[in-house]
């Protein structure tokens, strides 16, 4: 088994969790060493059975171990990646619930996590940092960019490309085609029809832009 901590002990970290439990159901692939947190105030604390061992800087005090970003803002999943990529003994891994249907020709990069009930259809391509919530539907030869969060229940349609660290929210939808750039909110339930050229917050259906 290798060694996996999760990067953040908060609520999507305890999903990681759970994530990677159901993994080791299937094949006994990880040992979870616990939550890597920079809040000093929960050091040592056991959150659904794994303890908070450290802060960020104290992974590479480790030998070998693999990380996952348990945390959802694009912004902060860069930020935390560019750290730990200073780090030699840090390494990144895709992690795919079981339940996930992944078609044939779908290429992912690294640092992925895909969570329970999605489906990807064939020739999507997932590059890097990007998390896919549960129960979505991501259309063939669509593209995510690196840290884009994708949240519970979105349905994106075929050949959609999503800039990075754009932040999608939860049972929105984009029709065929779509290009988002990079930056983007999408807000929770939104139907996007258009492209959307520059970054922002965008709500609604048709999704409108609401703030910068
Ligand atoms: C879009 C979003 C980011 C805006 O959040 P915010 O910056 O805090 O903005 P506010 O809540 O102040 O809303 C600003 C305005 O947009 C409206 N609005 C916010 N979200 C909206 C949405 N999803 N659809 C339609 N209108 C929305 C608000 O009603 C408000 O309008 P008003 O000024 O007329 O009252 C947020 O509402 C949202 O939808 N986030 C997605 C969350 C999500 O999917 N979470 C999943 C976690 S796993």
């Amino acid at each position: 088994m290798k060694n996996i901590a999760i990067i953040g002990a908060g609520s999507f970290g305890r999903e990681v969790a759970w994530l990677i439990e159901d993994i080791n159901k299937k094949k006994k692939e990880w040992n979870i060493v616990g939550f890597i947190d920079d809040n000093e105030e929960i050091q040592g604390k056991v959150i659904n059975g794994y303890k908070v061992i450290g802060n960020i800087d104290s992974l590479k005090d480790h030998g070998e171990i693999y990380v996952s970003i348990g945390l959802g803002t694009p912004n902060v999943k860069e930020k935390i990646v560019n750290r730990l990529r200073q780090f030699q003994n840090v390494k990144f891994t895709n992690l795919i619930h079981p339940s996930a249907i992944i078609a044939p020709y779908v290429s992912l990069g690294i640092g992925n996590i895909i969570c329970a009930g999605n489906i990807l259809a064939v020739n999507a391509r997932i590059e890097n940092f990007v998390t896919i919530n549960l129960k979505c539907t991501i259309g063939h030869d669509v593209i995510l960019n690196d840290f884009i969060t994708v949240a519970p229940g979105v349905n994106l349609s075929g050949f959609v490309t999503v800039g990075k660290k754009t932040d999608i929210g939860t049972n929105s939808c984009c029709i065929q085609g779509i290009n988002i750039v990079e930056n983007t909110i999408i807000g929770a339930g939104s139907v996007v029809v258009r492209d959307i050229t520059e970054p922002g917050t965008y709500v609604g259906v048709p999704a409108r832009k609401v703030f910068n």
